[in-house]
């Protein structure tokens, strides 16, 4: 006997066993179980309204889908591959449950503006999670700055030691990573805010089906434009896994730091054991694993950014099940950026800061070499030529192993006739790094500035 499918009428041979296995999305796509009850519960609501059903079994499909759900959420559901997909198999059980009612709930509709609008559904609650978490971010980079408010660390340019900055300073760089990170995911959020169904297959449902009522029982702002364009589109994932590589990219760069910063060789800071790991062989290692994988995991959100890309390059419209494949690509990007973003600030507002060790290394390295060039400016020499009196005056340091703070007042005049005592005040730490009391600098006075400004958007939820 042929096994029955939705689509098997034209069929007199079963599927190849394994071109089942290959065509089946169940194993995956069954996470979108709640998406497809709740885009098929409106679907009833709107076929009920165009007089296809009605209102009597539209409650019995309702009752039937929310069974439905509830055997699955509770973990009673047998998800078989010969069911292909979730959509096919929450239909299937559907019947079973109210009889052949069951089969009348694909009127108007077809797989393919199913699965959109599964999709976009999907996204748009996962988006407003992650925008959650990357907010919880930003409050725990904001806690770590005002609790270390006063400590100085060397500012690097290629890795050298370049400027003082404040480690709040360095931490709400990576605030406003986050700020504009989140902002792309409202911008991934607009346009997943687009209702699909109607579309049908691919030419438009031959019913006359309300879509705006549709897209308003399910929350959506907008309905999609064309029909075509509405199965075939997944640019609303590709964005999203977009903006989600850019998160990734800027992650991995905190992670890089975190990684340096606990080496002995920076000593800037000590990640707390509950975020490190031990070695097998080695007792007295304590690795930074947590960060590491943070870093490594960039590859695989960056891989299924160019997955979906590539996937789609070359589609014909409409629906190709080609598209089928969009799905692990962002559930796997879904899953690790969550992972991370919750696992960071709990990390990093544990973690031990070594304000000595960042002021040691901030002292050496000459990074006030900038303020005594800059002294001289003010005393009206060209900056070139007090670039070049300064780069002297640090070779001529170097060579007697002093800082330029040790220099003693007629060392500086041999340089320059310009140097007055003030300079000592010039290129003191401290006074360098505040001078720098230019807007979005990092003097105490700018950057607790911007910690007021962010802490007043925190709250407002921004
Ligand atoms: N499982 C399919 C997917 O995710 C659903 C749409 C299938 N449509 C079709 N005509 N076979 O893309």
């Amino acid at each position: 006997m042929k096994k029955q499918k939705p689509w098997s009428g034209r069929f007199s041979e079963d599927t190849d066993t394994l071109a089942e296995e290959m065509n089946a999305s169940i194993s995956f796509d069954k996470r979108l179980f709640r998406h497809d009850i709740r885009g098929s519960i409106a679907h009833a609501g709107v076929i009920a309204r165009a007089g296809i059903i009605t209102v009597s079994e539209c409650k019995k499909i309702i009752n039937g889908l929310r069974a439905v759900e509830k055997e699955i959420s509770g973990g009673r559901f047998r998800f078989s591959p010969d069911l292909e997909d979730i959509h096919m198999a929450i239909e299937q059980r559907l019947t079973s449950l109210i009889g052949p009612l069951g089969g009348k709930l694909h009127t108007g509709r077809s797989r393919n503006d199913q699965v959109a609008l599964d999709m976009r559904l999907y996204l748009k609650d996962e988006i407003y999670e992650i925008i959650s978490l990357i907010h919880a971010f930003k409050l725990c980079l904001v806690e770590v700055a005002e609790r270390n408010i006063g400590c100085v660390m060397p500012g690097y340019t290629h890795l050298q030691r370049a400027q003082p900055v404040l480690l709040s300073h360095h931490l709400l760089a990576y605030y406003e990573m986050l700020r504009r990170d989140s902002g792309r995911l409202f911008d991934c959020l607009d346009r997943a805010d687009s209702m699909p169904l109607g579309a049908g297959a691919l030419a438009g449902s031959p019913y006359d089906l309300d879509r705006r009522y549709c897209a308003k029982l399910l929350g959506f702002s907008s309905v999609t434009e064309n029909s075509l364009d509405s199965v075939s589109d997944r640019d609303f994932v590709i964005e999203f896994l977009s903006a989600s590589a850019l998160i990734m990219m800027h992650l991995s760069r905190l992670s890089e730091e975190i990684i340096l910063w606990s080496s002995q060789e920076f000593g800037f800071i000590e990640l707390s054991d509950a975020f490190t790991t031990g070695s097998s062989v080695m007792p007295q290692k304590k690795n930074p694993d947590i960060a590491e994988l943070g870093r490594g995991k960039t590859g695989r959100v960056y891989g299924n950014l160019i997955a979906l890309l590539t996937l789609m390059k070359g589609l014909p419209l409409a629906y190709n099940k080609d598209m089928q494949e969009d799905k692990e690509p962002l559930f796997d990007t879904i899953d690790t950026l969550k992972q991370v973003l919750r696992v960071y600030p709990p990390m990093i507002k544990t973690m031990r800061v070594n304000k000595e060790a960042m002021m040691n290394a901030a002292r050496k390295g000459f990074l006030n070499a900038t303020d005594a060039a800059d002294y001289l400016v003010k005393k009206g020499m060209p900056f070139r030529e007090a670039h070049g009196v300064s780069g002297a005056i640090v070779a001529y340091c170097i060579k007697k192993g002093v800082t330029l703070e040790e220099m003693e007042m007629d060392e500086w005049l041999r340089f320059s006739k310009l140097f007055k005592n003030d300079i000592k005040e010039a290129v003191n730490i401290m006074n360098s790094l505040n001078a720098r009391k230019i807007h979005g600098g990092t003097s105490l006075a700018s950057v607790k500035k911007r910690l007021n400004t962010v802490k007043a958007e925190l709250r407002q939820g921004i």
